[in-house]
């Protein structure tokens, strides 16, 4: 019985060898040998990019530098190669193999792609969750970010506050930012804006876990008292702010927290604070670009002076607006749902710009 099955079997396979010709018939090709056959024509042996196809006319990426290496997402990536470049808003003189390689080959050869890094410790893109609007994330970025916030405060007090914030990575694992505000205040009596507190960060990942698409950081943010707090704009207090950041992906949906501990250096003129943020996100699909819901919880109690607790709730919305989600909007609300109100409601949108990962426009 067997032995028919096997002859018959053997029979049609040389059939088929024949029809086809040897190469359907050999050996699957591992990461080396696919690469060689399919893609250093043009990204070279070394990963480089040194064509031999001299009528390409953009630059090709080099795979052995690990910022941009680590900073394209493993489904970015398989797009990339599966649709060809200018699926993804690339040149299209980078083809398409979705026609001539199997899923499992393109995985192959992406993982061999990767390896051309050869620094331990880049975190990978994968863990790069969208970012809520006020728990900050774990993952480092070059970004460029324009905020507007808006408070509608008790006793009819209006407070708009325009942040410039600049974020660069620092070796592997590191990040510093800038944050830059400009506020504008109305009372009932007056107007008055200006620049208000400035502050300066820097964060570092502590661990990632790809596989499990698990990551958590350290950050350490200083506020300098540049705003006139005399005339209401910022606390005119240095004050010390360090965090503990983690994310997490569980299928589709993200949790990203924060535990923050707010102390200012001169009590009298800002309260010491802890606060807890907790992002839920529910990603629509693993690409960067589409839609993502969002909904943060911020806890936040006084450490001194009066007690005083209150809870917050912000729904919101992340989207991309270019094809690779380099560009994003964020916009929500934040609503006091317990404890002392601080204000009444507040209006948070940002406008982020990764721009290492193309411009603004382009
Ligand atoms: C005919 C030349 C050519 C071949 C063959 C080719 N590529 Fe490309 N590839 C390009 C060009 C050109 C770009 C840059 C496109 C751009 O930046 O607009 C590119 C870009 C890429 C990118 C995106 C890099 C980034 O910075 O986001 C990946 C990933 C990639 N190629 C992988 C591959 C793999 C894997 C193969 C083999 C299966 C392959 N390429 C074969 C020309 C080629």
């Amino acid at each position: 019985m067997m032995g028919k099955h096997l002859g018959r079997g053997l029979c049609l396979g040389s059939v088929l060898i024949l029809l086809l010709g040897d190469t359907a018939w050999s050996a699957p090709l591992d990461g080396p040998a696919l690469y060689a056959k399919e893609c250093a024509s043009c990204h070279g042996e070394d990963g480089r990019g040194s064509p031999e196809d001299t009528a390409l006319t953009v630059p090709l990426p080099d795979f052995t530098d690990c910022l941009s290496n680590s900073s394209a997402s493993t489904s970015d990536w398989t797009d990339v190669i599966t649709n060809g470049g200018a699926f993804m808003d690339l040149s299209d003189q980078m083809p398409s193999f979705g026609e001539i390689l199997s899923p499992e080959e393109i995985r192959t050869l992406l993982t061999y792609v990767r390896n051309f890094c050869q620094e331990e410790g880049w975190p990978l893109s994968d863990l790069n969750f969208p970012k809520p609007l006020f728990t900050s994330k774990a993952f480092p970025e070059d970004e460029a970010e324009l905020k507007q916030d808006f408070i509608k405060g008790k006793k009819g007090t209006k407070e708009w506050t325009t942040t410039l914030a600049y974020e660069q990575r620092l070796g592997a694992r590191g990040e510093w930012e800038l944050n830059l505000p400009y506020t504008v205040k109305e009372t009932h009596e007056k107007t008055t804006a200006g620049p208000g507190d400035l502050s300066l960060a820097y964060k570092h990942v502590l661990s990632t876990h790809t596989e499990r698409r698990a990551l958590t950081a350290a950050a350490l943010e200083v506020v300098f008292p540049s705003g006139d707090r005399d005339r209401g704009l910022g606390d005119g207090t240095f004050a010390f702010e360090p965090s503990f950041l983690s994310g997490i992906a569980l299928r589709q949906f993200v949790l990203q927290s924060q535990i923050q501990a707010v102390l200012p250096l001169d009590e009298d003129r800002a309260d010491r604070q802890m606060r807890y943020r907790v992002a839920g996100s529910y990603l629509t699909s693993l690409f960067k670009r589409d839609l993502v819901p969002n909904l943060e919880v911020e806890f936040r109690h006084n450490l001194q002076g009066e007690s005083s607790e209150v809870l917050l709730l912000t729904p919101q919305l992340y989207a991309g607006l270019r094809s690779r989600g380099h560009v994003a909007l964020r916009i929500g609300a934040q609503i006091p749902i317990a404890g002392t109100d601080p204000f009444h409601y507040r209006i948070g949108a940002a406008l982020v710009w990764e721009y290492l990962e193309g411009g603004l426009w382009w």
